[in-house]
C-alpha cells in the first residue's frame, strides 16, 4: 500500500514538474542522452551504483517511458556485471567502469561485504524484466543461491563473505554492512508477487522474527 502511494505521489510530482518546468525536464533527458557517459576509468561501488544509478534510471524509465533511460541502465549494468564472475557467484564489491576489473576493498582482507553483495536483486531483476534479457537476474540470484548454501539455520549471515567459496564469517548485524541484504530478501519476495519463483527469498526471512524484536516481527504477516 505504502509503495503504491509513493508511486502515485511520484507520478503526480512528475506531472507537476512537467507542467511547471517543461524545458528542465527535457534538458535532463537530453543530458542523459548526450552527456551521461559511463565509460570512465573509475572504481565504482557495485552496490551504490546499482541502487542509485541503475535504480534511478529504471525508475525514471518507468515514469517517463523514455527508452534512453532503459538504454543507460543497461549500459551501466553491463559494466557492473563482471563483478559477479567469481568462483562462488558472490560479487566483488568494486569494479572499474571502463576496464571491467573487479576487486574488494583492501580493509576486508579480500572478502566481499554481505550488504554490498546481496543488495542488487531488485534493480537487476527489474532490468531483466524490462529488457527481456535474463542475464542480470541470473547473476544476482546466483549470489543468493550461494549464500543459501552456507546460510545458518537461524537465518543470520555474518558480514564478510569469501567470494571464492561463499563462506561467511564475522559479526552478525542489521546495521551497516548487513542491513540491506535482509531488506532485499523481503523486497524481492514482494517484487516477485510472492510466487513460487521467489520462494527462495521468502525461505530466508521466516527464521528472522524469532531473533528480532519489532518492527521486523510483522514480516511474518507477509
Ligand atoms: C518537451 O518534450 C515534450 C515531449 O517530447 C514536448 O512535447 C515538449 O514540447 C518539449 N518541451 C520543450 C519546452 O522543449
Ligand atoms: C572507454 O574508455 C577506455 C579507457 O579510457 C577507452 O580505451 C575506450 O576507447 C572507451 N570506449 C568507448 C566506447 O568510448
Ligand atoms: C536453499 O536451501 C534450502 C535448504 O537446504 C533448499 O531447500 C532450497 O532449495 C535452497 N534454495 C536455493 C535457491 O538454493
Ligand atoms: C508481478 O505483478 C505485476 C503486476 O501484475 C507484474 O507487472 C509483474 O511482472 C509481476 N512480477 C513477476 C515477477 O511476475
Amino acid at each position: 500500500m505504502f509503495v503504491k502511494h509513493l508511486i502515485v505521489a511520484h507520478a503526480l510530482l512528475l506531472t507537476i514538474a512537467r507542467m511547471l518546468y517543461p524545458g528542465h525536464l527535457n534538458n535532463s533527458v537530453l543530458w542523459v542522452a548526450n552527456t551521461l557517459d559511463f565509460n570512465k576509468t573509475y572504481d565504482a561501488s557495485v552496490f551504490e551504483t546499482t541502487i542509485r544509478v541503475v535504480g534511478g534510471l529504471l525508475s525514471t524509465y518507468d515514469l517517463s517511458g523514455d527508452n534512453i533511460f532503459l538504454e543507460k541502465a543497461r549500459d551501466i549494468a553491463d559494466r557492473l556485471l563482471p563483478a559477479w564472475d567469481t568462483p562462488s557467484g558472490i560479487p566483488y564489491n568494486i569494479i572499474n567502469l571502463a576496464r571491467g576489473n573487479a576487486h574488494n576493498p583492501g580493509w576486508t582482507g579480500g572478502d566481499s561485504i554481505l550488504a554490498d553483495s546481496g543488495t542488487e536483486q531488485l534493480e537487476f531483476i527489474a532490468l531483466s524484466q524490462r529488457t527481456g534479457d535474463p542475464k542480470y537476474q541470473e547473476k544476482v540470484e546466483k549470489a543468493i543461491v550461494a549464500l543459501n548454501k552456507t546460510f545458518p539455520a537461524d537465518g543470520l549471515v555474518p558480514i564478510y563473505v569469501n567470494p571464492n567459496d561463499g563462506t561467511a564469517y564475522g559479526t552478525i548485524t542489521f546495521g551497516a554492512m548487513g542491513d540491506s541484504f535482509y531488506e532485499y530478501l523481503l523486497k524481492a519476495w514482494i517484487q516477485g508477487n510472492k510466487t513460487s519463483s521467489v520462494k527462495p527469498y521468502r525461505f530466508f526471512v521466516p527464521t528472522l522474527p524469532h531473533r528480532i524484536r519489532p518492527p521486523f516481527a510483522h514480516y511474518r504477516a507477509l
